[in-house]
Parts: structure tokens; sequence; C-alpha cells
């Protein structure tokens, strides 16, 4: 259950209880609330409407007096009945509906990171995102703003995407080496939506998926719950290692491998051109098809990164992602996929039976930016800012974590991969931190079976919040959380 805003008002002659029980009671009888609704802890009630445990308390047994509630030791407070029950039927089990969705829930520790996420006093290390104050508020206004005398289509877009928008990518990719039409581009809603469209459209349910661990495939389910399933290959400091590759799709008849190799989601890790290679040769001559994921290619500190795979892909192995999400905006959901054409055909049916296409105004937006040359120039501070942010944290590493951790030192994107020398439970510490007032991404998100570590990103936090963030995080570490 999400955090409630709702709160009793205390210069009210109703007693505090019995407002939180009239709240309570209201949420069940008009259906928001089901039979089988669990309601969070007495403490976190107690704390999300600012009164006393015993008010909760106090509330909760009036609305069990009235059958409304049942608590049990071990399982909490749930919702057992609901008035109009008694004289209609039996309303729906919206639990068990609940329970037999096919697709798989986050896991609980991402369930409780975007529930944090909205609690804008954490100090957030770990957020995959630019901060609010590096993104170009002011001058998407100003597009908006100069474009409202000319006609931007209000309308559904073609199924691949506005025209429009696809020339203008297929003319940006050319900066990275990768030759493509309009007709091979497909504009998705961000990055996420092209791995769902390429889970449920070409993929048979059991497929196995070969990737980079750790990966960012291990914190969404979009594959799993198509159906299918993830093997990890392991990674060194130049990517993804290419020894196992042939073997693994030989003996499991893996699908397709994913991979990022720019910036790499969580290690910051940049393949190297040999490596990029060798990944390209290997999987072309074992006709493996690869999704290269390159959302972070952008944001590069002092050297262009080598080209992307897709650039010297003239086979048509490649299925390559790019989004704004990283750079531009995260709110716009605006990414693109580019490969064969049968295929790009095939994932904009399935995206026109999904949702229509994205968002007209997103796609104009990110076309005028494009093609303005504003975001070159936008994109040029925000490598600055970032390549800042970076040195800082490292500094701030090593004052403070260099007897109890080593890292990497990215040389783009957001990530630094914290590796601690000694085990610890990265999730108790996640709990602790939370407590302390610190939102973190601790390894196993990225890696059930890794405990050694966590995922900094300087992207989000304030300079003053890292400071602060990584102090009290190395105390912590060192308390052994
Ligand atoms: C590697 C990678 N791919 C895709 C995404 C999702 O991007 P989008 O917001 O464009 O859907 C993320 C977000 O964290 C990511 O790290």
């Amino acid at each position: 259950m999400d955090f409630i805003e709702w709160k009793p008002q205390r210069n009210s002659s109703i007693p505090l209880h019995e407002q939180i029980s009239d709240f309570i009671k209201k949420k069940i009888l008009n259906g928001e609330w089901t039979i089988g609704t669990k309601l969070p802890p007495q403490r976190t009630l107690a704390k999300w409407f600012q009164v006393n445990r015993s008010t909760i308390v106090t509330a909760l047994e009036e609305l069990t007096a009235d059958g409304l509630l049942e608590s049990k030791v071990g399982s909490g407070t749930i919702v057992v009945n609901n008035t109009w029950n008694l004289l209609a039927s039996t309303p729906p089990d919206w639990i068990r509906y609940v329970h037999s969705g096919i697709h798989e829930p986050n896991m609980k520790i991402i369930q409780e990171i975007n529930k944090a996420e909205t609690d804008s006093s954490l100090i957030r290390l770990g957020t995959g995102e630019l901060s609010p104050e590096l993104l170009p508020t002011k001058q998407m206004k100003k597009i908006f703003q100069a474009n409202v005398e000319q006609t931007f289509s209000l309308s559904y877009s073609e199924p691949k995407g506005n025209l429009y928008l696809r020339k203008t990518v297929a003319e940006y990719l050319k900066t990275k080496g990768i030759q493509t039409s309009p007709e091979s581009i497909l504009i998705v809603s961000g990055g996420i939506q092209a791995l769902q469209l390429i889970s449920v459209g070409l993929l048979k349910k059991g497929s196995i998926i070969l990737h980079e661990t750790p990966s960012y495939l291990n914190s969404v389910h979009v594959f799993q719950s198509a159906g299918m399933n993830l093997l990890g290959v392991s990674m060194d400091n130049q990517g993804i290692t290419c020894d196992s590759i042939e073997k693994l799709k030989r003996q499991h008849h893996a699908a397709l491998l994913y991979t990022i190799p720019t910036f790499h989601n969580p290690t910051g890790t940049l393949m190297s051109e040999r490596r990029r290679n060798q990944l390209l040769r290997i999987c072309q001559k074992e006709s493996l098809p690869i999704i290269e994921d390159d959302v972070y290619g952008d944001l590069w500190f002092d050297q262009l990164p080598p080209k992307p795979l897709k650039a010297n892909d003239q086979q048509g192995n490649v299925l390559y992602i790019g989004s704004v999400s990283k750079t531009l905006s995260p709110g716009l959901r605006i990414g693109w996929l580019v490969g064969p054409e049968p295929v790009i055909d095939r994932l904009a049916d399935i995206k026109m039976q999904t949702d229509y296409g994205s968002s007209s105004l997103s796609q104009f937006a990110v076309n005028e930016w494009l093609k303005s040359g504003l975001y070159e120039t936008y994109i040029h501070q925000t490598r600055k800012e970032l390549k800042y942010r970076r040195d800082l944290t490292i500094h701030f590493l090593k004052e403070y974590f260099s007897d109890i951790a080593t890292w990497n030192v990215p040389q783009g994107g957001f990530y630094i991969w914290l590796h601690l020398q000694t085990a610890i439970s990265t999730r108790k510490l996640f709990a602790t931190a939370l407590q302390e007032g610190i939102l973190l991404n601790p390894g196993i998100v990225y890696d059930k079976n890794d405990l050694q570590h966590l995922r900094l990103s300087y992207s989000y936090a304030t300079i003053e919040e890292l400071k602060k963030g990584l102090i009290q995080l190395s105390k912590m570490i060192k308390k052994g959380s």
C-alpha cells in the first residue's frame, strides 16, 4: 500500500481515532480497500497520520469490533468484510486476481525503492536519473512557448512514430556511425518499452537470454514475465567476457544476448573496442542476435566511447536501443529501437495494439531538441556537470571509504560500483540507511547473489547531499550497519 497523504485534523471536535476509523471505513465501503487488503503496520500508520500509536490501536479496535478488520499475529491487519457484502452478493476476490496476474511483481526491494523515491527528504545515493537541477526545465518551456503558434500534432502518430522524429533520429545516429533509415526505426516510450516489445514480439516462451552479470536486466522482470529465462555471463573491466558465449548459446539454445556496452548499469564499465569486435564476431558466427542498450552512450566525459556495436553491424544482428531518459528527460518517455525492417514492422504493430504510439507532444519536443542543435549544447554542459560530480564523489570515496571498499572510476554515465571489502547484509544496510534518510541501491538488485556491492550514483543527489550521505554511509558500513 502506498503512502497516504491524508491526515486527521487536530483542530476538529471529532476525536483523532474516530477520524481515522471513519477514513479507513470509507476506503473499505467504497471498494478501494477490498476484502483481503493488508493494512500497513500500526507504526507506519501512526507515522503517516502523525498520531500516537495508541490512537491507531483504538481506531483499528473499533473497526475490528465492527467486523471490518481482523488482526492475526504474524499476518498483520486485514480487511475481512465490508457492510454491503452482508446485503449484496460477494464482491470479486481482487487479491486472488492480483496474485494471478501474468506479469511478475517487482522485487520487494525495488518496490521499496520506488516508494521511497517519492520522499523528497531522502538523500538518494543510488538513483539512476539526472537531478532535477540538471534537467533543462526552462529550455523545455521555451521550446513549447516558441511553437505555440505552429501546428504540432495532437493526433495519434504513425505506427513507427512520427516520421519527422524518425528522420531526425536517423541523422543523429549517423554521428555515432550508425547508418539507418526512418523505416528501420521505431519510436518507443522509453528503452524499457523496447525490451517489452522484443520480449512479446520476437521470442518464444522458455527462451534463454544471455546478459552481463550484474545487469540492469535483473532489476526489471520484462523477459521473465513473458516466460523467458535469464542466464548471466561474467564481466571484466573490458565488458562482457566472450569465452563462454559460444558454448552457452549451443548448450542452452540461447535466443539472444542483451548488453549495455557503454557505461554499463550498474558497474559503469565501458566495453573496449576490441571486446566489441570480438562480441560482434562471435554473435555473428553463432547467429545470436544482440540487444545493444545504449541509453547512457552520450554521457562520456573526456573521450568519445568506441562506436556502438550497431555501427559495425552489416548483417543486421543488432537491435539497438537509445533513449532521452538519461539525458534530456526521463518524463518525456521517448526512446528508439533500430533493427531490421521486418522486426521493426512487427514491433510497431504490437506497439499500436499496446498504446497507439508514444506521446505526440513528447515526440515533438525531442525532435525540436535534436534538430535545432540545442541538444548538443545541452549535453555538452551535462557531461561537464556529471564529470564534476564524479570527481567529487571519487574524492569523498578516497577520504571516507579507502579502508572499507574499492571502486572503479567511470569514464561516463552515472554509476560507481562500490565493492565492499567485507560481505555484509546489504539488505540490512539498505534498511538502516533508509531509517537514517539515505536511499541506496544494493548489488542484490542486479545480481541476486551479490552481497558485496552498492551501486552509487553521482547524478541525482546535490553536492552537499553527496558529501553528507557518503560520510554517513561510511560510518554505517564501519559499524557493520
Ligand atoms: C540500461 C538501461 N536501459 C533502459 C533503461 C530504461 O530507460 P527508459 O527510462 O528510457 O525506459 C534504464 C533505466 O535505468 C537503463 O539503465
